[in-house]
C-alpha cells in the first residue's frame, strides 16, 4: 500500500467499497442542472435536467463537465463549442446566473453546491443551450463591419496606420462576438428588434475610430436615431459580464460623445 493510501486509511478516509478510488480520492459528486428544450417535442415544456458528475474525473472548466455529460450520460444534450480556449465565442451561455464562456468558466469545486446552466437569456432557443443568433448577426452586418475607402494610395500599396492610431483599436478588436454582453443588457432584452446592443455598438465604434476608414460620417448617420444607440442607459451589465474583459459600455459612451458634436 502506498504511503498516501496508508495515511488515508489511518485517517479513516475510506469509501463504502473499501479504500478510496485509484486516484486516492473519495468521489466528489456535483449536481449540474441544465436547461433542456427540444423543438421535436413541442408538447414538452422547457425544464431543468439534473446530471451528476464526479469532479475527480472531470476537467476544471464547465465545458469539460458538459462534454463529459454528453459523452458519457446523455448524447442528446445540445450546446455549441469549438475552440475550447475562449477564441470562437460559441460556448456562450448563462452559468450560475452570469453570461460567460463555458470553456473559460471554472467549476466551483465545492461539490455540495449545485450549478444551474441556461442558454443566453431572452433569446429564441434552437435547442437546449443553443440560442438563435440570426438577429444578432444581422445587426452586426448592418453596421457594415469592413474597411471603407474612396481613395487609395497612389503607389498601389497598402493603407498605412501609425502605431498610435493602431493602439486605439486595442480593447475593441479582441471582441469575439460571443453575445454575452448584448444578452445581459435589459435594453437589448426589451428592444432587440431596433437597439443594436453593446457587442454590435462596440464594433461600430471600432470602425468609427479606425484611421484608415473614410466612412465615419456615414457610420455616425446610421446611428443617429432614437433606437439604434440611445436605448443604452449606461446600466453597465455588458462590461461586467464580458468574459474577455472588454468594455463595451465605454465604447457606447464614446460614440454618444462623437454624435453630440455632429
Ligand atoms: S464585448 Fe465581450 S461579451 Fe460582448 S460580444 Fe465581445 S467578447 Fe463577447
Ligand atoms: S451600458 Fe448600455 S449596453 Fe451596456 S448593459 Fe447597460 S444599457 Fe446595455
Ligand atoms: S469553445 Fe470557443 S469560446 Fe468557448
Amino acid at each position: 500500500m502506498s504511503s498516501m493510501l496508508m495515511r488515508r486509511a489511518l485517517l479513516g478516509l475510506t469509501t463504502k467499497r473499501g479504500l478510496a478510488t485509484a486516484a486516492g480520492e473519495a468521489p466528489r459528486i456535483k449536481s449540474f442542472k441544465i436547461y433542456r428544450w427540444n423543438p421535436d417535442k413541442p408538447t414538452e415544456k422547457p425544464h431543468l435536467q439534473e446530471y451528476k458528475v464526479d469532479l475527480n474525473e472531470c476537467g476544471p472548466m464547465v465545458l469539460d463537465a458538459l462534454l463529459k455529460i454528453k459523452n458519457e450520460q446523455d448524447a442528446t444534450l445540445t450546446f455549441r463549442r469549438s475552440c475550447r480556449e475562449g477564441i470562437c465565442g460559441s460556448c456562450a451561455m448563462n452559468i450560475g446566473g452570469a453570461n460567460t464562456l463555458a470553456c473559460l468558466c471554472k467549476i466551483d469545486q465545492d461539490h455540495t453546491k449545485q450549478l444551474k446552466i441556461y442558454p443566453l437569456p431572452h433569446m429564441f432557443i434552437v435547442k437546449d443551450l443553443v440560442p438563435d443568433l440570426t438577429g444578432f448577426y444581422q445587426q452586426y452586418k448592418s453596421i457594415q463591419p469592413w474597411l471603407q475607402r474612396t481613395s487609395y494610395p497612389e503607389d498601389g500599396k497598402e493603407v498605412l496606420q501609425s502605431i498610435e492610431d493602431r493602439k486605439k483599436l486595442d480593447g475593441l478588436y479582441e471582441c469575439i462576438l460571443c453575445a454575452c454582453c448584448s444578452t445581459s443588457c435589459p435594453s437589448y432584452w426589451w428592444n432587440q428588434e431596433e437597439y443594436l446592443g453593446p457587442a454590435v455598438l462596440m464594433q461600430a465604434y471600432r470602425w468609427l475610430i479606425d484611421s484608415r476608414d473614410q466612412s465615419a460620417k456615414f457610420r455616425r448617420e446610421m446611428l443617429q436615431n432614437s433606437m439604434s444607440l440611445y436605448r443604452c442607459h449606461t446600466i453597465m451589465n455588458c462590461t461586467r459580464t464580458c468574459p474577455k474583459g472588454l468594455n463595451p459600455g465605454q465604447s457606447i459612451a464614446e460614440i454618444k460623445k462623437q454624435l453630440a458634436f455632429d
